[in-house]
């Protein structure tokens, strides 16, 4: 189950950022910071998420994850690491429809973040409200840039970074681009 209630919330959870988003079809999804507790529904998201999805996500093929990379992906500080998901109610079920996170990459003193949208709710609208809405949190946390790493292919996401009229600078590294948004 989602876990939208106010309770069983980890320490430091920022309940300011829970919403109610309408995408542009009309359809309401719920956007909430990320809790312990939605292991189970973000391999779900995982696991229903079209091949290419997966691969311009993570730029691999990446099918199941570890406990390890779950506890990773699901307990977050809130304030260097940080991923709001969205979620909705489809046949009586709960669902993680999206994701969208920054983490402090501690090799390079960097935030890298990313987003993945299910693809039955790709091109709502619901990608760049996510986006828009982890930047304010993490300008609010103090970080001044961050940055994505895009396949050339993700016409949407280039979109999308555009569409947020932050300003960026792009580079191209063994076949992937590196863009680094001011914050
Ligand atoms: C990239 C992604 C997050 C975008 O989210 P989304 O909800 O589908 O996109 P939105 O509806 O918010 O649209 C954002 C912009 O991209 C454009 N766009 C959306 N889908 C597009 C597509 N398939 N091709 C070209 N442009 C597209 C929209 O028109 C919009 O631009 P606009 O505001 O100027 O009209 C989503 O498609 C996704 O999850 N893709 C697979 C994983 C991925 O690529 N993650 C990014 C890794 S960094």
């Amino acid at each position: 189950m989602a876990d939208n209630s106010s309770k069983n919330t980890p320490p430091g959870y920022p309940g300011e950022y829970e919403a109610w988003f309408t995408v542009k079809d009309g359809r309401r999804v719920f956007l909430r910071p990320i809790k312990p507790a939605d292991r189970e529904l973000l391999l779900d998201l995982l696991h229903r998420l079209s091949d290419q999805s997966i691969f311009l996500r993570f730029l691999g093929h990446l099918r199941d994850l570890s406990p390890d990379l779950l506890d990773h992906l699901t307990i977050v500080n809130y304030v260097s690491d940080f991923a709001i998901v969205a979620t909705v109610v489809e046949k009586s079920e709960d669902h993680i429809i999206a994701v969208c996170r920054y983490h402090y990459v501690r090799d390079t003193g960097g935030t890298e973040f990313a987003v993945a949208v299910r693809d039955d709710w790709q091109g709502t609208g619901l990608g760049k409200e996510m986006v828009r809405r982890l930047f304010d949190a993490a300008r609010k946390n103090g970080i001044r840039r961050i940055e994505a790493v895009v396949d050339p292919s993700n016409q949407a996401m280039m979109k999308l970074l555009n569409a947020l009229g932050r300003p960026y600078t792009s580079k191209p590294l063994h076949g992937i681009y590196t863009f680094l948004v001011e914050l």
